[in-house]
């Protein structure tokens, strides 16, 4: 019912050159869209290049963050609203790396959450926890909490279309994967948050990814689990080969 969702975050890799030639090595060779969605989010100044040479292809686009606010005097940010002109998809918000070392909130990534819709685009909106908060037993709550915060005030029809991306801090680019097992229990910890928060139908429908160490070794083994509907991949998504073992995983 859920059609998966595999998402390439290349967070501050790659140029404009490199991406073109990285589209046109995987764009024919990517799953038919309603089989699985495959998505390269990349660095805002290569969008043109990303969208440039995705189109026509089954290759979604998103950017890794944008701002809350359409225009105005806020330098270096980018526009959601343009973004969307641009032909943007989707557009990851809430990232660990973006609370942690830009210092974004749970109100700055909610009010991000309501201009991404806004603008017709879909968030993928990050939350997971520290090491620390795992062994002090509190994951649970802290995902939720993270959760509950992201969605305040959105609607449950925007809540069903819209991708959460569970990203425990402790196994991002560690080469510490969570097992399946692990992932699947917080994954499905924020599938009951969203049940609570709206009704059985919203969270029915809205999409779920692991992300951490997410690689083609693995990458069956997670998505078979009955919460986890998609990956988000940082470094096994820069090369195409193993993007394309990660979108292709069914075969
Ligand atoms: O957003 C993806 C991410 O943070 C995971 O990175 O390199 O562990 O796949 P990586």
């Amino acid at each position: 019912m859920r059609t998966p969702i595999i998402a390439g975050n290349w967070k501050l890799n790659n140029n404009p050159e490199d991406t073109t030639k990285f589209v046109n090595a995987v764009k024919d060779q990517l799953p038919d869209s309603n089989k699985v969605e495959s998505v390269i989010a990349a660095p805002a100044v290569d969008l043109p290049a990303l969208l440039a040479a995705a189109k026509g292809s089954n290759l979604h686009t998103a950017a890794e963050n944008c701002y809350f606010e359409n225009s105005g005097a806020f330098t270096g940010e980018t526009s959601p609203q343009v973004l969307n002109e641009m032909g943007i998809n989707y557009v990851v918000i809430g990232h660990s790396e973006r609370r942690d070392y830009f210092h974004e909130t749970d109100e700055d990534i909610n009010k991000k959450a309501h201009a991404v819709l806004d603008n017709q685009m879909t968030p993928i909106i990050c939350c997971g926890e520290t090491l620390e908060t795992r062994e002090a037993g509190k994951t649970e709550e802290w995902v939720q909490n993270q959760v509950t915060a992201a969605l305040k005030e959105l609607s449950a029809q925007q809540v069903a279309g819209l991708v959460i991306a569970y990203e425990p801090i402790w196994a991002i680019g560690t080469g510490k994967t969570a097992t399946s097992d692990q992932a699947q229990e917080i994954c499905h910890v924020i599938r009951e948050t969203v049940k609570d928060l709206y009704d059985a139908t919203t969270s029915d429908n809205v999409r779920i990814q692991y992300g951490g160490s997410v690689k083609p070794a693995n990458v069956k083994d997670l998505m078979s689990k009955p919460d986890i509907d998609g990956g988000l991949v940082g470094g096994a998504s820069l090369e195409p080969e193993s993007f394309l073992q990660l979108v292709n995983y069914q075969d």
